[in-house]
């Protein structure tokens, strides 16, 4: 008789041919693509397959009944068996390892590589078995080691170019024109017998170029504020909360601590992502007062943009046109920092981000 499910299937074929049911698993176990290792409640290794054996390197016969040591490079080692412990008193069956970053194994060259890993355990009459499948993952990890990398290269160049479009429009652009004013000036006073209407042309030419001036500063501005570059973070955030409170009629209050210079490429990065959650107040809040904190801590920068607008379901899937909050994303990762939105409708939002600083600019 044929039984309902496969699991059962397999036990009812097997059961009067338990060695057939061996020989099946330890196939299954070489074939298995992932690197399979079994240790006992002492640590030592009772299996060990065929793909484990390809990614350390070791043969099975020099690893089997050994402890685990030799797989783990040797600043992990003691870490580990209190993972396995932890792991062993929460009585969970299964689940992945590395609290979702990849774990370290090394090889017998000695060579250090990357692993996605979970683990399981089970209760037998000889004590308890810890699995671990592991998958090695360098080259997924060297690819985003490389995306990352270049991510950086090519806002590093946007960056550069930025300034170098911003400095042109303000010296060269900008000067000239206000040089065609002064002229205008002159000749407006120059102008006293001339008709009215010549006297009406050149008011108005003024006032253009008034605008205009005006117009080519604020676009120099906005693509980067020469003021980063030339005075430093602190009066580019604050000529942004400025003009951000010019521009919206929302109050906001600035907060930070007044030794507060960053160097490159982190004074970028604050101003960009306190700009990108300023423009995002701006545009979606509908907020009347949004706050900056920006505040040095040891070993790292905090900053915060909290505004009591209408907020969002910042879990929901993302607009495929936003890319505000991804680029603010990307920025903080790019220099191993985190963010996190907290928002919720008629709740406001708060955008905190949490940079760490490299020793060089902590110092010693
Ligand atoms: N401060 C905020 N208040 C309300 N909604 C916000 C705020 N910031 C972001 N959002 C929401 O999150 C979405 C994604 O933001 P973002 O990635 O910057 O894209 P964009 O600004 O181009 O729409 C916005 O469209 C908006 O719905
Ligand atoms: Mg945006």
């Amino acid at each position: 008789m044929l039984l309902s499910s496969p699991g059962s299937l397999v036990a009812t074929s097997f059961e009067s041919h338990p060695g057939d049911a061996a020989a099946l698993l330890a196939g299954m176990l070489d074939s298995a693509m992932d690197g399979i290792i079994t240790v006992d409640h002492t640590q030592r290794v009772v299996l060990y397959n065929r793909a484990a054996e390809k990614m350390f390197g070791w043969p099975r016969a020099s690893v089997l009944g050994q402890p685990l040591d030799r797989l783990i490079p040797t600043r992990f080692q003691a870490g580990h068996g209190e993972h396995i412990r932890r792991f062993a008193s929460t009585g969970v069956t299964s689940r992945r390892m590395g609290d979702g970053t990849v774990v370290h194994g090394v090889r017998a060259n000695g060579e250090e590589f990357p692993m996605d890993a979970s683990i399981s355990q089970l209760n037998t009459a000889d004590g308890k078995l810890y699995t671990v499948i592991l998958r090695d993952v360098t080259d997924r990890v060297r690819a985003q080691e490389e995306r990352s990398a270049f991510a950086a290269a090519v806002n590093a160049v946007r960056e550069e170019e930025k300034t170098r479009v911003a400095r042109e429009l303000h010296d060269e652009l900008a000067q000239s024109l206000t040089a065609l004013k002064m002229d205008a000036m002159w000749l407006r006073d120059q102008a006293d017998g001339a008709p009215a209407s010549a006297h009406t042309k050149l008011t108005e030419m003024l006032a253009m170029l008034d605008h205009t001036i005006a117009a080519t500063r604020r676009i120099a501005a906005d693509l980067r504020p020469l003021l980063l570059d030339d005075l430093g973070l602190v009066p580019a955030i604050e000529w942004l909360a400025h003009t951000f409170e010019q521009r919206t009629a929302v109050v906001c209050r600035l907060s930070y601590d007044e030794s507060m210079e960053l160097p490159e490429p982190y004074a970028t990065a604050v101003f960009r992502i306190v700009q990108e959650a300023l423009a995002n107040v701006a545009k979606h809040a509908g907020a009347s007062e949004a706050d900056i904190t920006i505040e040095r801590l040891p070993g790292r920068i905090s900053l915060t943009v909290r505004d009591n607008g209408r907020g969002f379901l910042a879990g929901a899937p993302r607009k495929p046109q936003s890319l505000g909050l991804m680029g603010l994303r990307e920025r903080a990762v790019l220099l191993k920092g985190q963010v996190e939105i907290d928002s919720e409708p008629g709740r406001g939002t708060c955008v905190k981000v949490s940079i760490p600083l490299a020793d060089e600019v902590t110092g010693p």
